[in-house]
């Protein structure tokens, strides 16, 4: 149902300037947002059985002009061929996926945010060598919401994700169903994920990259492997369920009409439903993180377009006195460009944005007769309890640093440096609070831990804090008050988590505990943590 042609495609899409639309938007926004479907990238797969993934590199038409070399997840299903899947299982449901790995070197697939036992977590522990096949068998314990899968060798997390081996998995469960029905949005039409991954492309459209930079950030964006893409919306609400994909960058979304930030609602976090939707402007997504929201485009005039733009934001406490982002000394940015830096990600249009729309009778058109009132929201969401009580919870001090020589810490240990044994252990069955303190004044560190979905419980921001406007009662903003597999912490930031170690799974498990900064876990940013019986 996509308008497709929206303007002649050109040969060379212009690269967006960071931070900058002022160059007209639609002059940017060629592309259809691409939507999973049947087949291709991004294919919808409602798992009943197993399926066959292999990893392997071909070309896919994703800049227009040559082809680009993507590393990715390939199958088929129902005889189409898929890749990088977007896979749907339910809650208690047992997925099934083999790795056929076709790569020149070692992979895996590791299942990010699934509660799941050491064996199918898919980390670096358990490496898929190049020609060898592995099966993933895992029950699906964790509570509706997107989760998603990506490969996660050591030493190689950063190069693969970027290189593409990236999907989507989104588990269902009653309450989530119940919420769908209330909301009556389709999903594949007016209930969307979008797949946010920025990439250095060079001129021959490759993805390219270079091992050993501090944060990998990219000159181009792709949301769900399309490039500067716009969707035609009828002007009613949507649910959009964003993914941060990208290897280092922290993304500040928000929905631009003429400039004018529109309200959202979140009403998910990465383990999905919130209890109650909370209204918003904007948000941080870290790399790893997902957030799931409403957004109204019903009191948007036919034809509004609205950029979804990831806002600019000082990540550093280094900022020079005029305020201005200072580059970080011990930074390698590949790009021009700092972390923060503003850009457009996609642009939405209210039907009739184009010129050809009015006389086309196709969805646009009919929506745009439609109900001009804001649409109703849900009070509430879901039974997610409060945050636990942690008083009297045993506390788990995590110092998070970088040396003068540039390599990560946490609590002094570098996985490279310092092995892959478990620094510590814990008893299967207890809780305990882990406290992230980011000792460092130059770098934000998305903190994400295997195995488990944990809650947020405090936050002690450091006095130059950014995003004061954001916070809420307590030092917690709305994304802390969701279940989470991946955390921000700020730099002079000390953030609590209460982890519940009662896992469904027996014996003796290995997990993971890094940074999802893709280069600083590549780099040693990460440990291995025991739970035992
Ligand atoms: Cu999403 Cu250990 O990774
Ligand atoms: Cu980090």
């Amino acid at each position: 149902a996509l308008r497709r042609g929206h303007h002649h495609a050109p040969n060379s899409a212009p690269t967006p300037a960071p931070g900058a639309s002022t160059a007209g938007p639609d002059a940017l926004f060629q592309q259809p947002l691409r939507i999973p479907g049947r087949e291709g990238l991004m294919a919808d797969v409602h798992l009943r059985g197993p399926l066959a993934l292999q990893s392997r590199v071909d070309g896919f038409n994703v800049f227009p002009g040559q082809p680009t070399p993507l590393w990715h997840y390939a199958g088929q299903w129902e005889g189409h061929a898929i890749a990088n899947p977007v896979l749907h299982v339910a809650h208690g449901q047992t997925l099934q996926v083999s790795l056929d790995n076709r790569l020149q070197e070692a992979t895996t697939v590791h299942w990010h945010g699934l509660v799941v036992d050491e064996a199918n977590d898919g980390s670096g522990l358990h490496p898929v060598e190049a020609g060898m096949q592995r099966a993933y068998r895992i029950r699906v314990a964790n509570r509706a919401g997107l989760y998603w899968y990506h490969a996660h060798p050591h030493q190689r997390t950063g190069l693969q994700v970027h290189a593409g081996l990236a999907g989507l998995l989104l588990v269902e469960d009653d309450e989530e169903l119940a919420l769908r029905k209330r909301l009556g949005l389709q999903w594949g039409d007016r209930d969307l994920p979008l797949l946010i991954a920025d990439k250095q492309v060079d001129t021959a459209n490759r993805l390219v990259y270079r091992s050993g930079a501090d944060d990998w950030i990219g000159n181009r964006v792709l949301v769900n492997w399309t490039p500067e893409p716009f969707l035609e919306v009828v002007p009613g609400l949507y649910r959009l369920r964003l993914a941060n994909v990208c290897n280092a960058r922290v993304l500040r979304p928000a929905f631009l009409h003429e400039e004018q930030a529109l309200e959202f609602h979140l009403i998910g976090t990465d383990g999905g439903l919130l209890a109650q939707p909370w209204p918003m402007e904007d948000l941080f997504l870290a790399p790893a993180q997902r957030a799931d929201v409403l957004v109204d485009f019903s009191r948007l005039p036919p034809g509004a377009r609205v950029v979804l733009r990831s806002l600019d934001y000082v990540p550093m406490e280094n900022e020079d006195e005029s305020g201005a982002f200072a580059p970080d000394p011990m930074g390698d940015h590949p790009a021009a460009e700092p972390m923060g830096a503003g850009l457009d990600l996609m642009q939405f249009c209210v039907a009739g944005c184009g010129d050809d729309v009015r006389g086309n009778g196709g969805r646009g058109a009919a929506g745009a007769s439609g109900s001009r009132r804001a649409a109703a929201i849900p009070a509430s969401l879901s039974s997610l309890p409060a945050p636990p009580d942690t008083r009297g919870w045993p506390v788990r001090p995590f110092r998070l640093h970088m040396d003068s020589q540039g390599a990560w810490f946490i609590n002094g240990h570098n996985f490279h440096r310092d092995g892959h044994a478990p620094a510590f252990t814990v008893k299967r069955g207890t809780r305990e609070v882990w406290e992230l303190r980011n000792a460092m004044t130059s770098m934000p560190h998305p903190i994400h831990v295997h195995g488990v979905q944990f809650r947020v419980v405090e936050r002690r921001i450091s006095p130059q804090d950014v995003r004061s406007r954001q916070v809420a009662e307590g030092g917690l903003g709305p994304q802390d008050l969701g279940c989470n597999d991946t955390v921000l912490v700020w730099p002079g930031e000390t953030v609590r988590i209460a982890i519940d170690f009662d896992q469904p799974f027996d014996g003796n498990q290995q997990y993971m505990l890094h940074c999802h900064n893709l280069e600083h876990e590549d780099m040693g940013m990460m440990l291995t943590f025991a739970v035992t019986d």
